[in-house]
């Protein structure tokens, strides 16, 4: 079997949505993959040179950046003829009973306003680091936090990722990109 080409496109600002990417590739690359790299909205990749797509976006302000709905919406038939999964990053996320697809505020607004309705969904926790963020940014994401009982300190870098589940996901993409029927 020749080797399977996966496309991974995120969207993020201040670099974990890109670090949960590189996390899925060597798990991708163990079962023959060739992962590619692409990040909305500055770069625009072509879904039809590959096997699989998997994307992937951090909310920002309540929001996953409307360049990834753009992206669906452009190639929303050539997304479902491939294997095809989507996460979302989220600080909300970093409780239990809100990492799913189902319980998840973002991910099902997500799901209710794409065309593209993923054969896989994550909901991983992201990174909260006050002294990365532009000022303007930090003094949001802290009144979010402080909206919803999450840590205020300035001083806090912390990322609620669980890197088990996110090891998983991109095993369960593989595994189905292994045994899609021809
Ligand atoms: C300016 C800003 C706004 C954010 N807004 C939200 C939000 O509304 N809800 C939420 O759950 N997380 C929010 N987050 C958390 C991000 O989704 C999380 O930090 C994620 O890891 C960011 O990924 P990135 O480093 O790729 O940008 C926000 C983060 C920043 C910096």
């Amino acid at each position: 079997m020749s080797e399977q080409k996966v496309l991974v496109v995120y969207s993020g600002v201040y670099g974990h949505t890109h670090k949960v990417c590189e996390a899925m590739r060597p798990v991708l690359e163990a079962h023959g993959a060739t992962v590619t790299l692409a990040a909305l909205p500055e770069e625009q990749p072509e879904p039809s040179a590959f096997d699989a797509v998997l994307i992937g976006a951090a909310i920002r302000n309540g929001k996953h950046n409307p360049a990834v709905l753009e992206f669906i919406e452009r190639h929303q038939a050539m997304l479902a003829q491939k294997v095809n999964a989507f996460f979302s990053i989220n600080l909300v996320a970093r409780k239990p009973h809100k990492n799913t697809a189902e319980t998840n505020p973002y991910t099902r607004a997500f799901l209710q306003s794409s065309p593209w309705q993923p054969q896989q969904v994550g909901v991983f926790g992201g990174r909260l680091d006050y002294r990365r963020y532009r000022p303007f940014d930090r003094w949001v994401i802290r009144f979010i936090m402080w909206m919803n009982k999450g840590p205020t300190d300035l001083d806090t870098q912390v990322e609620f990722t669980d890197w088990d589940a996110v090891a998983r996901f991109a095993e369960d993409f593989a595994v189905r990109l292994k045994t899609r029927p021809a």
